[in-house]
């Protein structure tokens, strides 16, 4: 018979098996001083491309002050309890209003971490009797809310309509056996190749199948849409996104979030979802201050506007310097390389040691062997200088990994 610590010994997992060579450079790295485009990593200062901060909210001055008075007048502990128990509140409430508000939905619940609420929206909407048809390359809560699922599931090619329609054509004849309902889940904008769900086309199938809409719009939220209110708002379809996720933890630069959708709804997810029934409701500063964000989100419509500066000076002046940056329509930008797992360690290391820049590198099997994706995410409080210093050197350091000089068997001493 094995023994769980023994076998955890022997396989230590896809990332954590390279834990000895990368801990606290490629894998855990501490980026110091206070967030922004330019922090310390190993008390050297470096120009960070690596932080969801879109907004520049992080270390907006109005944020800080009212998180510190808000730790001050209410401390971490309020309120005590989980939420039906008792843990509710006047301004937990009006937060939930006014986030509904603001992404156009009757109601709006609060959830403590964005993982686990998709996790656990996902097992509360459905039953045994459902089906689910979802994206191929949808994010590990929405994959992890999946494997909770009692019924069957089908999968659809990454914002593949004709695919879509497939899997929907199955789900219909399945539901219409088992008596149950579709339920559709797709993400607002693909965190890692940075491309938006074709929301608009999904919404278009509502017309020949019968199915509710669940949208993740964890990097959607805050940088999409006339008002910020997400990828719904850019596409048009705001209203036709049945049940709408945002997190707190990229332009709010918080942690938490909230799920938006009919009073009805709600009320059932307030009642129904485990992870926040049976655990402690979101810390009073937290509260306040995701209400002083979302005022600062709404009254602040400049500084989407300077992300978005940012952001185009970024994508078209790689582009313009010939780098690759795939489908993406949103504010994240991925460039992609071909090299091996060790010549991209080897040129991660001199980007950030010789060229000072930190940004996140991702490689097989995230993405098909012999690529890389360097993953650079602008915000509102990068400047110009920064976005030509990044293209000037990307194309020094592409140079010297085509000319073979990242070629190594090992992985970049570290
Ligand atoms: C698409 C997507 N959904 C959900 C999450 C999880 O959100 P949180 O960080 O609030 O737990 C993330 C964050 O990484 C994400 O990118």
């Amino acid at each position: 018979m094995a023994d769980i610590f023994e076998k955890i010994q022997a396989n230590r997992g896809p990332i954590g098996m390279h834990a000895k060579e990368s801990h606290g450079y490629f894998t855990f790295p501490k980026l110091e001083g206070d967030i922004g485009p330019h922090m310390h990593f190993r008390g050297k200062e470096k120009l960070n491309w690596s932080l969801n901060n879109y907004l520049g909210l992080a270390n907006h001055p109005e944020v800080r002050n009212a998180d510190a008075e808000a730790g001050s007048n209410f401390g971490f502990a309020m309120p005590m309890g989980a939420r039906m128990m008792s843990g509710n509140s006047n301004l937990h409430e009006q937060l939930e209003r006014e986030l509904a508000d603001f992404v156009s939905k009757e109601d709006s619940i609060l959830v403590n971490f964005g993982y686990q609420a998709m996790v656990s929206a996902i097992d509360c909407l459905v039953d045994r009797h459902d089906v689910i048809v979802y994206d191929a390359e949808s994010h590990a809560c929405i994959l992890d809310g999946v494997r909770l699922h009692m019924g069957k599931r089908y999968v659809f090619k990454h914002n593949d309509i004709e695919d879509c329609e497939k899997q929907l054509e199955r789900a219909t004849k399945l539901a219409e056996e088992t008596g149950g309902a579709i339920l559709v889940i797709t993400e607002g904008v693909f965190g890692m190749r940075g491309d938006q769900g074709y929301l608009k086309e999904i919404v278009a199938l509502k017309k020949k199948f019968n199915f509710r809409l669940f949208v993740d719009d964890a990097h959607g939220v805050g940088t999409l849409g006339a008002t910020g209110a997400g990828t719904g708002e850019e596409q048009g379809v705001q209203d036709d996104i049945d049940v709408y996720f945002g997190t707190f933890a990229k332009s709010f630069a918080m942690i938490g979030g909230f799920i938006a959708s009919d009073a009805q709804v709600v009320e059932y997810l307030r009642y129904n979802m485990r992870s926040q029934i049976f655990a402690k409701a979101m810390p009073m500063p937290l509260v306040a201050g995701a209400l002083k964000r979302l005022e600062l989100i709404r009254t602040q419509p400049e500084l989407k506007s300077k992300l978005w500066e940012i952001t185009n000076a970024l994508q078209s002046g790689l582009k313009n310097a010939g780098f690759e940056i795939g489908p993406t329509n949103s504010c994240v930008t991925p460039v992609y390389l071909n090299g091996s797992i060790p010549e991209s360690t080897n040129l991660i290391y001199d980007l950030r040691e010789n060229y000072n820049i930190f940004c996140s590198m991702v490689v097989y099997p995230v993405v098909p062997k012999g690529m890389i994706i360097l993953r650079l995410i602008p915000t509102a409080v990068h400047t110009m200088e920064d976005v030509n210093y990044t293209i000037e050197s990307f194309s020094k350091i592409v140079g010297k990994l085509k000319a073979g000089e990242y070629m190594s068997e090992t992985i970049a001493k570290v």
